[in-house]
């Protein structure tokens, strides 16, 4: 008894020392996403959040496929799922993750083995260097940011001049789009908002991005993407 009430204390600490080694987040989004997903990381890929982000990921690949690239950063990149399907396709390709759960970083570092850059951060400080980049995409996530407009201007610096953004994320029309955001306050995944095509248009010009392409995905979701001005 005594033997299992230290194991369960070792095992808490490591837990409380991991997690600790996360700074706190300056937003109660941040913190709600952390959690969330820290709980859901084991099981993600098979929940309906997995499910959705799966297509969104597919329909990607296939506009990546049309791409020539060297290096590509995936902004919340979760259990590595986008990561995982390049890095089988093409192995010269330098890859990148960055997620703010502790949870999904360490599944996705399992999975992917040495084969990806894996951060734990936060897409508003992205720890690369200016023009780092061909190809950032960020699938399933940019919902999630509290100031969009710092994550597309730290994602602009660590493109190269004329990088490609790729957004894929959740979408419905009006007035379901307007029904779903004025529920997302009582939701626990830390969703802040889903954007209109108007909208995400005009946060990337405003960004220095020009858009090339936004299309709808399905029912639930749109994929954009757009290019680096200079
Ligand atoms: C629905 S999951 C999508 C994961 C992955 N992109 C996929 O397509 O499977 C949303 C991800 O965004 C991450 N996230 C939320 N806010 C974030 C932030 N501020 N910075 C980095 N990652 C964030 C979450 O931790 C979670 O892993």
């Amino acid at each position: 008894m005594q033997v299992r009430t230290a194991n369960r204390s070792a095992a808490s600490e490591g837990r409380e020392a991991a997690r600790s080694a996360v700074p706190r987040s300056d937003d109660p989004h941040k913190e709600r996403s952390k959690s969330y997903f820290d709980k859901l990381a084991e099981r993600y890929d098979l929940s309906y959040a997995g499910r959705h982000s799966a297509h969104l990921v597919e329909v990607v690949l296939t506009w990546l496929s049309q791409e020539s690239f060297d290096s590509l950063l995936d902004v919340g990149c979760g259990t590595g799922n986008l990561l995982a399907a390049i890095s089988e396709t093409d192995e010269t390709v330098r890859l990148s993750g960055i997620d703010i759960s502790l949870g999904m970083v360490s599944t996705a570092k399992r999975r992917l083995d040495g084969m990806a850059d894996l951060r734990v951060g936060d897409s508003e400080k992205l720890p690369w260097a200016e023009g780092a980049f061909d190809v950032v995409v960020t699938t399933d996530s940019f919902h999630h940011y509290p100031r969009p407009a710092r994550v597309l201007s730290e994602i602009k610096r660590v493109l190269k001049s004329k990088g490609l953004l790729i957004i894929a994320d959740p979408w419905w029309p009006t007035p379901i789009r307007q029904l779903v955001n004025l529920s997302l306050p009582f939701v626990r995944r830390g969703d802040v908002r889903v954007y209109s095509e108007k909208a995400i248009q005009k946060m990337l010009a405003q960004s220095g991005f020009s858009v090339i392409r936004w299309e709808r995905v399905g029912y639930s979701g749109y994929i954009v993407t757009a290019s680096a001005t200079q």
